[in-house]
């Protein structure tokens, strides 16, 4: 073997020595409520389709549609030939429904991280962000060469402590719900911090956008803080809107300066139009069915109060991510395999995607889900409990 060769296979192996080996399961074409892996039929809740509308019919057939009208591919970067009116139209569908001025369409939300700090911060500047920010935010500061500052979790007097010792200019970059945790970040206070410490705030509202909310606008809705309140949001498409993508929502000025300046904008091709045809109408879907954010809504309430008669524990949150939190990895992973065998699909969460100490099983819940299979659900996960927690 070459030198790389066993390097890289010594890596490999003391993963999978310590249990933290990754691996990749593909999947058959349904995921939610009912996921085929390994040829075997199980019910999935590992999904971040928190609607049910990765498979609703009317997507699909747009995103054929879009495909007919548009063809496969944008074939170029936005700023050359790339941005096509169907782009155009759920930008301003996009910025409408959010009450901004305007929208920025980008292929994921990790680029969309990366792009909005890294057109807002630079050497000599400065980003505080939480200690559970999502990956795409910490990678956003380290990349945009800015000092990153990091205070405890929804610690307000921790994060304006960072403030006070932050150089040049100060970006705060949050996750409106902590993607691991399911809580919601403390937007309110958050608010008010950076308006008295004139520090810009960037807030990823990846898991909030479609679902939180009395018509789904997002954590912002749900907190009751207008739009104006929060110069740069982040919301993505491949979660509760079932498709892929991402944009960023704010004022005009804000929107111009990442077309000139966010490199992950500029230097990429633009997504397929036939998305962005998809996109407006699994929009529509979600403005138009409220019973997919009440049912959701409901299985939410139903697994938490199943939960903690059994004794499970759980962590606190209110919205669809409901981890139940177990320590230890080995622990995590055995539960994680006792539930597949017994028919469901519930990820085991390890570290470094959360701290050491805390692995997880994640559970996500979906509108597609159905009342039997939240009951069915936390009976399994509570006899796996008595059998390794
Ligand atoms: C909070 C948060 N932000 C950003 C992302 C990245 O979004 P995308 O999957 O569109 O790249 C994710 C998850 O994937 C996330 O959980």
């Amino acid at each position: 073997m070459t030198d790389l060769q066993s390097r890289l296979a010594a890596g490999l192996a003391a993963r999978t020595r310590l249990g933290l080996r990754r691996e990749l399961r593909p999947r058959g074409p349904d995921s939610v409520p009912r996921v085929d892996v390994n040829g075997r039929r199980l019910i999935n809740f590992a999904a971040n389709d928190y609607l049910g509308l990765a498979s609703h019919p009317r997507v699909n057939e747009a995103l054929a549609g879009g495909a007919k009208r548009w063809g496969a591919g944008a074939g170029a970067s936005h700023l050359l030939s790339g941005h096509t009116r169907a782009h155009a139209a759920f930008e301003k569908t996009l910025a409408d429904f959010l009450e901004c001025e305007r929208a920025l369409l980008f292929s994921t939300g990790y680029m969309a991280n990366l792009g909005v700090i890294g057109a807002l911060a630079g050497r000599g500047d400065s980003v505080i962000e939480d200690r559970l920010s999502h990956a795409s935010l910490l990678d956003a500061a380290v990349l945009s060469r800015a000092r990153l500052l990091r205070y405890a979790h929804a610690d307000i007097e921790a994060a304006r402590n960072c403030l006070g010792r932050a150089a040049g200019r100060r970006l705060l970059a949050t996750d409106a719900v902590f993607s691991m945790d399911g809580d919601i970040a403390p937007l309110a206070n958050l608010v008010q911090l950076t308006r008295e410490t004139d520090a810009v705030l960037v807030v990823d509202d990846a898991h909030g956008f479609g679902v939180l909310g009395n018509s789904g606008r997002g954590t912002l809705e749900h907190l009751g803080i207008g739009s104006a309140e929060v110069p740069a949001r982040v919301v993505t498409f491949g979660k509760a809107l079932g498709v892929f993508g991402a944009a960023v929502v704010g004022s005009r000025n804000l929107i111009e300066t990442l077309v000139n300046h966010a490199r992950t904008y500029v230097y990429t091709t633009a997504f397929p139009p036939a998305l962005a045809v998809a996109l407006g109408a699994a929009l529509a879907v979600l403005r138009a069915e409220d019973w997919r954010r009440e049912k959701l809504r409901e299985h939410i309430a139903r697994f938490r109060d199943r939960a903690r008669t059994r004794g499970l524990p759980l962590a606190d949150s209110s919205t669809p991510i409901q981890p139940v939190l177990l320590g230890q990895v080995d622990i995590a992973v055995a539960m994680a395999r006792l539930l597949e065998t017994q028919g469901y699909y519930v990820p085991a969460i390890r570290p470094p995607t959360v701290p050491e100490g805390s692995a997880r099983l994640r559970i996500s819940l979906s509108a597609a889900h159905e009342t039997a299979q939240i009951e069915g659900l936390v009976c399994a996960l509570a006899q796996a409990f008595d059998a390794h927690g």
